[in-house]
């Protein structure tokens, strides 16, 4: 058929001739529209809703199955159905179906994000993707007629081509949302990886994943990460930090000058601009000094060393101990996620990782008391933030018993230090933050026998090492905190 006369066709089925075609594709049309502006009229603002939400709401990645195998079943029942017309008829009947079942599938779609307070780009995306798809199934199941009387020969082939397209792209956006980015491509032979360039991922031994990423970590992440996306920045992977925040990219590979995330952490402290806000300890010197050396060689997440970065120290970092099985404990560390209060979080996607206890929510009325209770924890907490809660010294009491303990967080603390003297067995504590409380240099001394300890905060405290005597007064008992720069 010309291009002429298909246009004529095509008008002459578009152009309403009867009331009922009429009221099909006002109905169709005004259908879509309603789906086109969901997202904006059910918002996703990151918080969880009702239960029933949530409930109904994770069957749709069960559900989900339902219109993938109806949809890829029509383009198979079409072409047989060359050869038995009894199958072309199905084909009509299963496309209907497939209809209803994205119609199903997306809602419960809206229900897992809404109810379960998803967001991002991928769960977005995801969502644009379903809500094409149901608009272009229901477009193929319009456009089926005419092909069946051979009235418009291509415009439902190429509806239903762009349908499977719309199918491949969502499936692949929601299996990104349930199983990770690279779940894919992990275990992608390296050559072919290098061909499809998606090689660029940070490798686990690279600079970027030993040095930068744990900075970013525990300094931004709080304020730029799942929870808080500050300035519309994301610090906690690699594609998140270079794509950058609400005034565009904060890292330009090779030129540090340009790098807003370099300026703003070598602001002057007290300006308003300055990273990480709201008075927070600045970057050493060092970590600014391997932020710096990492843009200006190139930003690469590959990359293993800088030149001109000394890492003897870094090298040195005890291998990480996997702590225990505790799925036994998981129903309750769930349960305390739900509830308000202090809470027990993966460190990883990997278990062996261990637990981070946080406390932030209920600072002030976390004491001794509360963290004993934590005590059946104890070999799989990896990292205490007890920053600014009402912890005394009894507390090390409880705490000697954290033995896979790595990063220990008492800033701002009654802490004085005594029992101190009670961390020694914790021999892979590598970090501890102290700054703030009123711990004096002979209360952190017995620290000074905890070989793997390198990080430790004495900032405003009675202990942090006082400025340079003048030459003939006795100099101050031995420092542990000269083991490592205090910010
Ligand atoms: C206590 C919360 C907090 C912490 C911690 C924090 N930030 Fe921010 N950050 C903010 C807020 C709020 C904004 C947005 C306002 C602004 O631009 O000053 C922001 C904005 C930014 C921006 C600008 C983004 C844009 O596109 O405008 C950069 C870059 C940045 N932060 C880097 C960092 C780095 C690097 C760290 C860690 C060393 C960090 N921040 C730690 C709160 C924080």
């Amino acid at each position: 058929m010309k291009t002429g006369e298909t246009l004529a066709v095509l008008a002459d089925n578009w152009l309403p001739k009867s009331k009922a075609t009429r009221v099909t594709w006002t109905a169709a049309l005004a259908f879509s529209l309603l789906l086109i502006v969901l997202p904006w009229i059910v918002r996703l603002d990151g918080k969880p809703h009702a239960d029933w939400q949530q409930f109904l709401g994770r069957f749709h990645p069960l559900a989900v199955h339902l219109p993938i195998a109806l949809l890829l079943l029509v383009p198979l029942l079409e072409i047989v159905g060359v050869l038995r017309p009894a199958l072309r008829e199905a084909a009509g009947f299963v496309l209907g179906l497939a209809f209803v079942s994205c119609l199903g599938s997306l809602v419960l779609g809206f229900l897992l994000a809404y109810g379960g307070g998803s967001v991002g780009t991928t769960v977005s995306r995801h969502m644009a993707g379903g809500i094409t798809l149901t608009i272009a199934t229901m477009l193929c199941l319009l456009a089926r007629p005419w092909w069946e009387r051979n009235a418009v020969a291509y415009v439902y082939p190429a509806l239903l081509a762009c349908t499977l397209l719309a199918l491949v792209w969502t499936a692949h956006q929601g299996g990104t949302l349930s199983h990770g980015s690279n779940y894919l491509t992990q275990y992608m032979p390296v050559g072919l990886k290098r061909w499809t360039g998606l090689e660029e991922a940070p490798a686990a031994g690279s600079f970027y994943a030993k040095h930068i990423n744990p900075i970013f970590d525990s300094n931004c992440v709080a304020c730029h990460g799942v929870g808080k996306v500050k300035g519309g920045l994301r610090l906690d992977s690699y594609d998140l930090v270079m794509k950058g925040g609400q005034d565009g990219v904060v890292i330009v590979a090779g030129q540090p000058e340009k790098s807003m995330l370099l300026t703003r952490i070598t602001l002057p402290p007290g300006h308003k601009q300055f990273m990480p806000a709201e008075g927070k300890p600045p970057l050493s010197a060092e970590q600014i000094a391997w932020i710096k050396a990492w843009i200006e060689q190139g930003a690469s997440p590959t990359a293993t060393s800088m030149t001109g970065i000394d890492l003897h120290e870094q090298q040195a970092e005890p291998p990480l101990q996997p702590v225990g099985d505790y799925s036994a404990l998981m129903p309750e560390i769930g349960q305390m996620d739900q509830a308000q209060g202090p809470k027990l979080k993966q460190l990883s996607s990997k278990p062996e990782d261990g637990l981070v206890l946080f406390t932030v929510d209920s600072a002030a009325t976390f004491g001794d008391a509360q963290l004993k209770q934590f005590q059946k924890f104890a070999p799989y907490i990896v990292d205490a933030e007890l920053g600014r809660t009402a912890v005394t010294n009894a507390s090390f009491d409880t705490l000697k018993q954290f033995t896979h303990l790595r990063a220990l967080h008492l800033e701002g603390t009654q802490i004085t230090g005594d029992g101190l003297a009670k961390l020694p067995p914790l021999s892979q504590l590598t970090y501890i933050n102290l700054s703030g409380t009123q711990v004096t240099a002979a209360s952190v001394a017995p620290l000074s026998a905890m070989k793997n300890l390198r990080h430790i905060y004495l900032y405003n405290t009675p202990a942090q090492p006082p400025p340079p005597l003048p030459p003939d007064t006795p100099s101050a008992p031995a420092q542990p905190a000269a083991k490592s720069a205090a910010p």
